[in-house]
Formats: structure tokens, C-alpha cells, sequence
């Protein structure tokens, strides 16, 4: 379970949030929606640890991970959550096998046996060996989210993972995430500007002046 209470992140002078108090059930898929700059992507860098609040705590599991040394924050990310980001990030230089492997390798944990798997699950199997540049959009999403995934995190934070994609692609990706993050119990939290992508949601929310509201 995550539970943000009271958490006010500034950025020099400007609160971008503003007593943030959320609860996000374990298994529980979730949107964020707000208008651009509301602070949706600061959100989610908060629960996924790459920032830390100034006040207030981000609580998963009952652990306080605000007050994690950097070494167990960076532990926390490596273990415990899978991103999905708008432009995919796929590294350039390496294969898409090579991709998914990575958060395995970072976890000390290389199975290529798992990751073949994976790369038939997402429906790119004879793709192992190509680089981001030579796939779609949809497919490199694809390899993004089974790179998300592999590791076996127990929450799953896209940032408007269908941003960069045609609506029918977009449809595809979220269907695919669904599935997969239902089928293995994940808490989802996904930002988006489309209600229509929301909507794959259990639970839809909205921040609007540094606040979130049901
Ligand atoms: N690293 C940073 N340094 C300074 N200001 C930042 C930083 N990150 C975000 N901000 C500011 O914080 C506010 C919220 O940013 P954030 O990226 O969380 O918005 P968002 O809701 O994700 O917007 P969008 O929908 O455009 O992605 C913005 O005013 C932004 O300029
Ligand atoms: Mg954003």
C-alpha cells in the first residue's frame, strides 16, 4: 500500500504541491489526471523515489522511503518499481533483448529464459535482436513495458505512456498494460491528459492547485 500524507514539494520558491494526502491500495490501478504543470510527473517522481518531498511522507509499505539514505532509495527503485515514460527511453545502443534485461542485470539477476518469455508475452518474439530505432512507437512502448515488468516490481508508474502514440496504438498499449499488471496484482499509476485513457482505471483522481481530489 502507498500512502502520501501531507506532501509539499516546492521548486525554489513555487509549491508545486501543497499537502498532498492520497491512499493507492496494493493491486490497485489508479489515474492522475491535472493540467500541464499541476505536478502529475512530480508526483509520481516522489513515490518512485527519484525526489523527495519537503515535507510531509511518502509511506510504501510502512516504510517511510522520504527518509531512505540514497543508497536505500536507490535500492527501493531498483526493486520495487517499473516505469513507463511518454518517449519510452529504451536505451539506443543496445538490442530490445538487451533492454528488458537491464533491470535484471541492475538487480544482479540475468535470466534470459525469463526474458524470452517476456518478449513473446508482449508479442515481439524474432524482434530480440533489434534496436529501438528499427521499431514503432507501438512496439518500442511495448519493450518498454516489458522492461517495466521483468524484474517483477510491485508498482508500475507510467507517465503518460500513450502521449507519443496514435490513439488506436495508444488503446493497444493500455490494453496491454492492463492485462499483464492485472494478471500479476501490480499497483498502477498512470498520468495522463485523455479521460479516455484514464478511464482503464480502477480509480481516477486530479491535482489541481498543488491538491488532489477524488
Ligand atoms: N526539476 C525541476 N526544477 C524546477 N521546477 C520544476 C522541476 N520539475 C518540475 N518543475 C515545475 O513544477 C511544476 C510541476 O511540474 P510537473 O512536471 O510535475 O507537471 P506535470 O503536471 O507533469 O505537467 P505536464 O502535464 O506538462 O507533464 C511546473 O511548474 C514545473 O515547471
Ligand atoms: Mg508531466
Amino acid at each position: 500500500m502507498i500512502k502520501l500524507e501531507n506532501v509539499e514539494k516546492y521548486y525554489g520558491g513555487h509549491k508545486v504541491l501543497n499537502g498532498i494526502n492520497l491512499i493507492i491500495q496494493k493491486g490497485e490501478f489508479i489515474s492522475v489526471m491535472g493540467s500541464s504543470g499541476s505536478g502529475k510527473s512530480t508526483l509520481l517522481n516522489l513515490i518512485g523515489g527519484m525526489d523527495r518531498p519537503e515535507k510531509g511522507a511518502v509511506i510504501v509499505n510502512g516504510e517511510n522511503i522520504s527518509v531512505f539514505t540514497d543508497e536505500k532509495l536507490t535500492l527501493y527503485r531498483r526493486k520495487k518499481i517499473g516505469f513507463i515514460f511518454q518517449f519510452f527511453n529504451l536505451l539506443p545502443n543496445i538490442t530490445v533483448f538487451e533492454n528488458i534485461s537491464m533491470p535484471l542485470l541492475l538487480n544482479g539477476s540475468e535470466d534470459r529464459e525469463k526474458v524470452f518469455q517476456q518478449i513473446k508475452r508482449i508479442n515481439l518474439d524474432g524482434k530480440e535482436d533489434k534496436y529501438p530505432y528499427q521499431l514503432s512507437g507501438g512496439e518500442q512502448q511495448r519493450v518498454a513495458i516489458a522492461r517495466a515488468l521483468i524484474h517483477e516490481p510491485e508498482i508500475i508508474l507510467a507517465d503518460e505512456p500513450t502521449g507519443s502514440l496514435d490513439s488506436e496504438t495508444g488503446r493497444k498499449i493500455m490494453y496491454l498494460v492492463q492485462e499483464l499488471t492485472e494478471e500479476m496484482n501490480k499497483t498502477v499509476i498512470l498520468v495522463t491528459h485523455e479521460s479516455y485513457i484514464a478511464e482503464y482505471a480502477d480509480r481516477i483522481v486530479r491535482i489541481k492547485d498543488g491538491v488532489v481530489f477524488e
